[in-house]
């Protein structure tokens, strides 16, 4: 699809997020994992942070390039009966190597069904992402407040 502002790119992002909810959990499986592709300045923060109000999560969203990643909370007093508990931020642009991920604890937190993980520049630890990620590719426009946002989604 075509976002033709900030906001709605916001917009989208929770609806994302109702879909997510809304799906019934699988036994045994990981964490719920978003992988957002596209160049600086593409949208994948802004979605970000849409993502995260939807979740109840209204502060602190801002990327996390120097620091990798960031874990919040996920209000149990909003969301009584969702089974997630953390919603993760990964900013991969500075990662040399595949591995400097592993010694972040990144097994640990995509095998936890209660987490969901966002990855901004994922395509360095394409090889550790399972096959339900979710990918998101992210382009600019003709205009200037235009981006192309396309979903590639196996299932959730
Ligand atoms: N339709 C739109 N959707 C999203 N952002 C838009 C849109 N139109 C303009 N923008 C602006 O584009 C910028 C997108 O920046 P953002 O930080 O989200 O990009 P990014 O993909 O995370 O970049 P980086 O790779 O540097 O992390 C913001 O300043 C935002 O206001
Ligand atoms: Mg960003």
């Amino acid at each position: 699809m075509v976002s033709k502002s900030k906001s709605q790119t916001q917009k989208l992002a929770s609806k994302l997020v109702k879909q997510i909810l809304k799906t019934s959990p699988e036994p045994k499986r990981g964490a719920t994992i978003i992988a957002l592709q596209g160049n600086l300045g593409s949208g994948k923060t802004t979605f970000i942070q849409g993502f995260c109000k939807a979740l109840g999560v209204k502060h602190g969203v801002t990327s996390p390039t120097f620091i990798i990643f960031r874990k919040h909370p996920i209000s149990r007093f909003h969301f009584l009966d969702s089974r997630f508990s953390h919603v993760y931020h990964f900013d991969l642009y500075r990662l040399r190597k595949s591995k400097e991920i592993l010694a972040l604890g990144f097994k640990k937190i995509i095998n936890n069904p209660e987490n969901i993980v966002l990855i901004e520049w994922p395509e360095v630890i394409k090889k550790f992402l399972p096959k339900n990620t979710v990918w998101i590719k992210f382009g600019h426009g003709k205009k200037q407040s235009e981006r192309k946002i396309d979903f590639f989604q196996k299932k959730l």
